[in-house]
C-alpha cells in the first residue's frame, strides 16, 4: 500500500469530485429521474438478503464514477484485504482488527498474529450456546436452587448498545419467559429501576467489559453484588448469579468472579464491533444459540459481500461514499436512520457509538490535521413517530440532512390482517418520494392553495435518501445490516484516512471525573483548581447536595 498524501481535500479524486459538485447546482432528482426512467431500478443494488436503493441521491452517473475513483485512490480494497488479513491497522493501539473473524465459517482462516483465530472463537461460542442452553432450560439454577427467569446485563458503550439493541430487534424471536434488561448508567436510578421488580434469588447479573476497568459498569456490578448478596444472605451466591464477559480475566478474577464464569474475548475486537462474541451473550439467551448462529450467518453474508463485490456495486462501499458526497461536498452535518420497525428502537443509539466513535476525529492515521469533514452526528427515530415530530425539518428546513429509511417486507405483528403494516410502509415509501420531489408552488396551487399560503405549503424536495428493504427483520437480516454499517464505517475512515478504531476522545472527560469526584464528596471544603465556571458549579452542587 503507499503512503497516503496529507491531505485528503488535495486529493486529484477530492478536487475532480469538488469540481464535479459545482455543475450540479441546477441538477434535481426531479430532472434525473425524469431523464432516466429507469434509474430507480439502476440505482440498487442486492447482498446478504438487503435490498438497497440509491436512486434518490444526489448524485449522476458521473458522481458515481467519481466516487469510485475516490475509493480507489484510498485504497479501500487494499485497505479492507489488510483488515481481513489481521494486519494491526488500528496503529494507535497496535491492534489488529477482526471483528469479521468472529463470524467467519467453521472452514475459514483468520490469522492474527501467525495464529488461526477461528478454532478459539468456535470454542467461546460453544460454551456460551452450553450456558445459554442451561439458562433457557432452568437447568442452571440460583443460590437457592431456583431456575435463572432475569438475566440483567451490565456493561456501557460496545458492551451495552448492541446487545440492548439486538435483543429488542428480536424480540419476536426470542424466549419470552426470560426478562432481559439492561443496566449501562453510573446514575443509581437505572440500576434501581431494571431490579426493582426483580428476585434476586431468580436473577443473573452479565457483567459485560472488555476491560473491565469501566468506572461506570464496576460501579454497577459492585451495586448488584451487594443487592445479591444481601438477598441471598451469602457471598458464595456471586458464584451462580454472576457471570462475566471480558478480555481481561485477572481484573474479573480481582472484582471475584470466578473465572470458570468467564467468557473470554480478545483485544482485536473493538467494543463498538463486539456483538458477535461473547458480548452477545445476553442476545443468545435471549434468542437461543441457534438464532445467534443465523445473526452470524447474516454478518458472514455481508462480509462475504464487501470483500469481493467490486466497488461499484458494493453495498457498504456505496453507502460510504454517498455519505462522503454529502458530508464532504453538501455541507450535511447529521445523518438520520429511520427504521420502519420498532424493535429497531435503538438503532440509532447503536450507530451512533459505531459511527461517532469510530470516525469523529480530527487527525488522520499519522497524525496530521484531517481537512475534510468525518463523520457526522447520526440520530434517528423509528417511523412512524418521527414524522410527527422532526420531519418538519427535514421536509422543510435550511440543513440538508441524508436519510437511510430501513424497512421490511413482512411485519412480526400483522396487526389487522396487516393494515398496520401496510401504512407503516406506505408511510417509509411517501416519506422518500417526498423528500425526493416534494411539491412546487403550481402544484401546490392546481391543489386550490392560496398565493399567500404558496411559500408555506411548498416543498423543495431533492432531499436525499437510501431506502433498505429486507423481507423481514429476523437474525439473518439484523446480521446483514450491524455489518452493512460496520462496513460502510471502514470505508469511510479510509478513505478520511482516519483509525476508526481507536476512541482517545473520550478519555479526558473520564480522568478529570475521576479528579473531581472527591471533591465532591470530601467532608472539607477541598481547594479548586479549575476554571471559575467549574469551581463555582463545584461549589453549589456541594452546598445544595449537603442541604437534602
Ligand atoms: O469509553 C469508551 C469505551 O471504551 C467504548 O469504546 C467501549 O465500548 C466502552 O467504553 C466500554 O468499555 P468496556 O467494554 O471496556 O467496559
Amino acid at each position: 500500500m503507499s503512503p497516503t498524501p496529507a491531505s485528503t481535500k488535495e486529493r486529484p479524486a477530492w478536487q475532480a469530485l469538488a469540481t464535479h459538485c459545482k455543475t450540479l447546482d441546477s441538477v434535481g432528482l426531479r430532472d434525473l429521474f425524469a431523464e432516466d426512467p429507469s434509474r430507480g431500478e439502476r440505482l440498487c443494488v442486492e447482498a446478504a438478503g438487503l435490498f438497497l436503493d440509491y436512486s434518490k441521491n444526489l448524485v449522476t452517473d458521473a458522481t458515481l464514477g467519481l466516487l469510485h475513483d475516490l475509493a480507489v485512490h484510498a485504497e479501500v480494497a487494499e485497505r479492507r484485504d489488510a483488515m481481513f488479513r489481521g494486519e494491526r491497522i488500528n496503529t494507535t493501539e497496535g491492534r489488529a482488527v477482526l471483528h469479521v473473524a468472529l463470524r467467519a465459517g467453521p472452514g475459514d482462516t483468520l490469522v492474527v498474529d501467525g495464529e488461526d483465530v477461528g478454532p478459539k472463537i468456535h470454542a467461546v461460542l460453544g460454551r456460551m450456546a452450553k450456558f445459554a442452553e442451561r439458562v433457557r432450560s432452568g437447568k442452571w439454577t440460583g443460590h437457592s436452587g431456583r431456575p435463572i427467569r432475569n438475566i440483567v446485563n451490565i456493561g456501557i458503550g460496545g458492551s451495552d448498545l448492541g446487545p440492548a439493541m439486538a435483543t429488542e430487534a428480536l424480540l419476536a424471536h426470542s424466549d419470552r419467559a426470560l426478562c432481559m434488561r439492561f443496566v449501562s448508567n453510573v446514575d443509581g436510578t437505572d440500576f434501581a429501576e431494571a431490579t426493582r421488580d426483580l428476585d434476586p434469588a431468580e436473577t443473573l447479573f452479565i457483567v459485560c467489559s472488555k476491560t473491565f476497568t469501566t468506572l461506570e459498569t464496576l460501579t454497577n456490578a459492585r451495586t448488584a453484588r451487594h443487592w445479591c448478596v444481601q438477598a441471598l444472605g451469602d457471598d458464595s451466591a456471586v458464584a451462580r448469579h454472576f457471570v462475566a464477559v471480558s478480555t481481561h480475566a485477572d481484573e474479573v478474577a480481582a472484582f471475584g468472579i470466578d473465572t470458570r464464569n468467564l467468557f473470554e474475548f480478545w483485544d482485536w475486537v473493538g467494543g463498538r464491533y463486539s456483538l458477535a462474541s461473547a458480548v452477545g451473550l445476553s442476545l443468545m439467551i435471549a434468542i437461543g444459540p441457534e438464532n445467534f448462529r443465523a445473526m452470524l450467518a447474516g454478518m458472514r453474508s455481508m462480509d462475504n459481500h464487501f470483500r469481493s463485490a467490486p466497488l461499484h456495486a458494493n453495498m457498504p462501499v456505496l453507502l460510504a461514499l454517498l455519505g462522503i458526497w454529502y458530508s464532504g461536498f453538501h455541507g450535511c452535518q447529521s445523518h438520520a436512520v429511520l427504521p420502519y420497525d420498532q424493535y429497531l428502537r435503538r438503532l440509532p443509539a447503536y450507530l451512533q457509538q459505531l459511527e461517532m466513535e469510530s470516525n469523529g476525529k480530527r487527525v488522520d492515521r499519522d497524525g496530521r490535521p484531517v481537512d475534510v469533514p468525518t463523520a457526522p452526528v447520526v440520530w434517528g427515530e423509528p417511523g412512524t413517530n418521527g414524522q410527527h415530530a422532526f420531519f418538519q425539518l427535514l421536509h422543510q428546513g435550511t440543513q440538508l440532512v441524508p436519510c437511510d429509511f430501513i424497512g421490511f417486507a413482512r411485519s412480526q405483528n400483522p396487526l389487522a390482517q396487516g393494515v398496520h403494516h401496510d401504512w407503516l410502509m406506505a408511510n417509509l415509501f411517501a416519506q422518500t418520494e417526498a423528500l425526493a420531489f416534494g411539491k412546487t408552488a403550481e402544484q401546490a396551487a392546481a391543489e386550490g392553495v392560496p398565493a399567500d399560503q404558496l411559500p408555506h405549503r411548498t416543498f423543495p424536495g431533492n432531499r436525499p435518501s437510501n431506502t433498505i428493504l429486507a423481507e423481514a427483520l429476523t437474525p439473518h437480516s439484523l446480521g446483514a445490516l450491524i455489518a452493512l454499517y460496520e462496513h460502510k464505517v471502514f470505508v469511510q475512515g479510509v478513505v478520511w484516512n482516519i483509525n476508526s478504531f481507536d476512541q482517545w476522545g473520550v478519555e479526558l472527560g473520564k480522568a478529570l471525573a475521576k479528579q473531581i469526584e472527591p471533591e465532591l464528596t470530601s467532608a472539607s471544603e477541598p481547594t479548586l483548581c479549575h476554571d471559575s465556571s467549574t469551581n463555582a458549579l463545584i461549589h453549589r452542587y456541594r452546598r445544595w447536595r449537603n442541604q437534602g
